[in-house]
């Protein structure tokens, strides 16, 4: 039986990366909730400033970090980062077993809509807010506006949309694994391609497969993914790719740009053949409901739902895939993946950065530069009172130099 001793003993560290956070915790109940009003908040304000947004992850992300069910409300206030809006959330959890404010949420098309149409891969909440004013509900209304000029890559999430908003399984992430493996060691041996992301930090599903590719030897990852990605669509084993160069710049790191990322990249959607994965498939319900909400979809706890019940309903029916023959039963699952590239020297960073989660990478550069006077990035550590960089051969090479306890990547699940 746990006792819950911790906030007697010593209170909880501000920034999520000086606590251990995993997939599993004793509140998911309370995290649910928030996390669907923070998924709300950014449909009803895009853009990268949404407070309110990050409010109810940081207050879930407290919640999380707890050893212990939370059971009263004076607990909560004695814990970092639980606003008044959070506070009540939680309070009428603990009063009523459930969020009115959730539930009418959930009630509403507004919500449910947005999920739906920024499921569609190329689609962000503004577009999707911009579809919702004009009245549009389904995906078909989407289809059938002739007035809308799509992009490429959302005619293509619309064709694919089904299986983009299935879960990645594990199984199928270590399919691709294996297949992007394979290539690149024909191309330059010795090569690494690690599953980053999500799955590396445990979880069992995923909205993506998400790829580090590197080489021990600086340089010799230099053209490796144009070659890689030559030979895959050589195979016909990509849907869709675009591919973004290298284009770090060293001197901008002290700039405020430095959180974006500059590694020669490709965001892809990759064919897998379903016979390699018509074992592994996945769709099971949640165990998650978020306060008293029924809902059907993927068991990641970090997401509300993907409305999958939703979706597959709009979709209306099953969508083969439009280029070329119209008719023919598509024999592949489209499957996003990214494939990042990074050289040796920056490896340790770059493995930091997309093994993520996002939010556990936002606290540690906020600590590295209000706590320690450096400027953390996927490439480097720059010390900016000492003016010198800080090299790294390891993860915990990176935790050392910000003087913080190693997270395993298990730990990092804010
Ligand atoms: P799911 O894919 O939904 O299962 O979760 P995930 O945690 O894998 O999320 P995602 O694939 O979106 O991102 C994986 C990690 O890569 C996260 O830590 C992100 O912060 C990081 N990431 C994603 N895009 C970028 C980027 O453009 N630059 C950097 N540096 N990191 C990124
Ligand atoms: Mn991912
Ligand atoms: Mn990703």
């Amino acid at each position: 039986v746990p006792v819950a001793t911790e906030s007697i003993a010593e209170p909880m560290p501000k920034y999520e990366c000086q606590r251990i956070t995993r997939l599993k915790h004793h509140n998911h109940r309370f995290t649910t909730a928030l996390a669907l009003l923070e998924e709300h908040a950014g449909y009803l304000q895009s853009g990268k400033q949404d407070s309110r947004a990050l409010a109810f992850r940081k207050a879930a992300c407290s919640l999380k970090a707890l050893h212990h069910p939370l059971t009263n409300i004076e607990e909560a206030r004695k814990l970092p980062h639980i606003g008044r809006h959070s506070l009540e959330v939680i309070q009428d959890i603990l009063e009523d077993g459930f969020s009115r404010e959730v539930q009418d949420i959930c009630d509403g098309d507004f919500y449910e809509t947005m999920q739906l149409f920024t499921g569609i891969f190329g689609v962000g909440a503004t577009t999707a807010r911009k579809w919702y004013e004009t009245g549009f509900r389904t995906l078909d209304d989407i289809r059938n506006d002739s007035t809308l000029s799509l992009k490429r890559d959302q005619k293509i999430g619309l064709d694919l949309y089904q299986d983009l908003n299935t879960p990645v399984s594990l199984a199928e992430a270590d399919i691709i694994q294996d297949l992007v493996n394979s290539e690149v060691q024909k191309l330059q041996p010795g090569a690494t391609v690690v599953l980053t992301g999500g799955f590396r930090r445990g979880k069992t599903e995923g909205h993506d497969v998400d790829l580090l590719i590197s080489h021990p030897t600086e340089g010799k990852e230099t053209g490796l993914l144009s070659a890689v990605l030559a030979r895959l669509r050589g195979k016909d084993l990509l849907a869709y790719e675009t591919m973004s160069a290298n284009t770090y710049d060293p001197s901008s790191v002290s700039k405020k740009e430095y959180t974006l990322d500059h590694f020669e990249r490709c965001f892809s959607i990759f064919k897998l053949d379903k016979s390699l994965i018509s074992s592994t498939q996945n769709a099971k319900p949640t165990s998650e409901s978020p306060a008293g909400v029924v809902q059907q979809g993927t068991s990641n706890p970090d997401r509300p739902h993907q409305g999958e019940e939703v979706s597959l309903e709009r979709a209306g029916g099953t969508a083969s895939f439009s280029e070329g023959d119209k008719t023919a039963e598509k024999t592949w699952v489209g499957r996003r993946v990214d494939l990042i590239i990074a050289p040796a020297s920056q490896y340790a960073y770059a493995l930091v950065g997309w093994t993520g989660s996002k939010h556990f990478n936002r606290s540690l550069r906020l600590y590295a530069d209000h706590e320690r006077n450096m400027k953390l990035t996927s490439h480097v550590l720059y010390d900016t009172v000492k003016h010198q960089y800080l090299p790294a051969s390891s993860e915990e090479d990176v935790f050392h130099h910000l003087q913080l306890p190693y997270r395993e990547p298990a730990e990092r699940n804010c």
